[in-house]
């Protein structure tokens, strides 16, 4: 008789894992820069409408077939669409979550090396700071030992199973990541200067809102709330049956956008305080802001070297939440579906994505000639998750609620079988935006993607 599946504890701890998973990099990193290029406050609004609007339908449609049938992503359209191609989608949220967390482990051991930076010698000059990421980057090994670090300690916890490892880690870290991050705010609200950053962030500037932007905002809403992929559907799968998955959803949205939010408030002010153009790019966090910390360390070292620790044990942690949830799709799957032990399932998850992110790695060095498609294998990896799979998954996903699924069963599991009151008064505007609406807006995203 096979073990039984374990479930977390309670709504709340629920949502810290759902909230762990959505809150990454995502926010920290990309949020602020996209603000940055995209015209400020108007990207906001753009970005606040497409999360009500878009992506918490597609959450929700994830939820509502991980809950439902109480596995993962494979054994879920199996079990829904038994004998047809939607098994596809099974597979399909497995395999892409799996690459992203093999590139997704090299940024995080980027980070831990700039952690122990920050906590041994800091920050101090201009040409320091240049050099050290390309430097970094462009080596063969210490960037690999990193990845390795990252990677076993997602390892470890996934290991440890969904209560004593996952839903653990997470409820002590999330709170942790929105002391820090507030205390970072803090500390950058009240820098010289900072009022500029403040109103770049809420003051909209319409003329930058091109279609361009507006995709863009729609994308990073998606990205954010790891959608497409099948992490929220396996950890969907882990709520206990009479528990309300669209408080669930809610609580991981506010939590996200919340958290999205004030890491903007964080970085714009000291971005400006330190007079450096807002639309840096993805270079922010390991290029711009080590500046940010050489020029404010100039007034106040030692504060700012508090700080800068302070900044890449956020990013570390809030990368791992993230990680953790992409590796436990590909070990819900081993263990439901293969039936092995979860150790040794961990183990073949780390196998794979240690070789595969341990070559992404490397073409940034020795192996920079290798292209696939033009694009060096941590693009391309990058560019195909982000870019392709997805949205394509989190099509796949909305069409299957909206058009497959049969609407008696989604009502039921939206509303837990019509008791809670709130869910059944939005059902039918949830359903709307889910059928009609969702869909057309993916592919408009995909199609920009792949345009520009
Ligand atoms: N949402 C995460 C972030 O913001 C990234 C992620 C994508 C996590 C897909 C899981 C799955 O960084």
């Amino acid at each position: 008789m096979a073990k039984e599946r374990e479930n977390f504890n309670s709504s709340l701890t629920a949502v810290m894992a759902l909230a762990g998973s959505a809150i990454g990099l995502g926010n920290i990193w990309r949020f602020p820069y996209m603000v940055g290029q995209n015209g400020g406050a108007a990207f906001i609004i753009i970005y606040l409408v497409s999360s009500v609007l878009l992506s918490l339908p597609i959450l929700m449609s994830e939820s509502i077939i991980g809950h439902k049938t109480g596995q993962g992503t494979f054994g879920a359209m199996d079990t829904l669409a038994p004998g047809t191609k939607w098994k596809w989608l099974g597979l399909l949220t497995i395999v892409s979550p799996l690459i992203i967390l093999s590139y997704y482990s090299v940024v995080g051991g980027w980070s831990i090396s700039f952690l122990l930076q920050s906590l041994s010698k800091g920050f101090h000059s201009a040409e320091q700071v240049s050099t050290m990421f390309s430097g970094l980057i462009s080596s063969a090994w210490t960037p690999v030992i990193f990845h390795t670090f990252f990677l076993l300690f997602c390892a470890f916890v996934v290991s440890a199973g969904i209560t004593s490892g996952i839903e653990k880690f997470n409820k002590y870290t999330m709170p942790m990541l929105f002391v820090l991050i507030v205390l970072i705010m803090v500390y950058s609200l009240n820098l010289p200067g900072a009022s500029k950053g403040v109103e770049y962030m809420i003051k909209p500037d319409f003329s930058k809102l091109n279609g361009h932007a507006i995709a863009s905002a729609m994308g990073q809403s998606f990205f954010s709330l790891s959608l497409g992929v099948g992490t929220i559907l396996t950890y969907s799968s882990y709520i206990r049956k009479d528990k309300n998955i669209l408080t669930a959803g809610l609580g991981t949205a506010g939590f996200d956008l919340l958290f999205a939010l004030i890491a903007g408030f964080a970085i714009m002010p000291a971005v400006f305080a330190a007079g450096i153009e807002p639309g840096a790019g993805p270079g922010l966090i390991f290029e711009t802001l080590p500046h940010i910390f050489v020029r404010m360390g100039e007034g106040a070292p030692v504060l700012v070297r508090i700080v800068a620790v302070l900044f890449f044990v956020t990013i570390v942690f809030a990368a791992l939440t993230s990680a953790i949830s992409m590796y436990e799709v590909g070990v819900t799957y081993l263990v439901d579906e293969k039936k092995i032990s979860r150790r040794k399932a961990t183990v073949l998850i780390f196998a794979g994505t240690w070789t595969l992110g341990a070559l992404c790695s490397l073409s940034f060095g020795p192996l920079a000639d290798f292209k696939i498609l033009g694009q060096t294998l941590f693009n391309f990896c990058d560019l195909l998750t982000s870019n392709f799979l997805m949205t394509f998954g989190g099509l796949l996903f909305v069409i299957f609620v909206g058009w497959k699924m049969d609407k008696t069963t989604v009502r039921d599991e939206f509303t837990n079988g019509g008791r809670a009151k709130f869910n059944c008064a939005l059902f039918d505007t949830f359903y709307f935006l889910l059928k009609y609406i969702a869909p057309v807006a993916i592919v408009v995203i995909f199609i920009t993607n792949f345009v520009g």
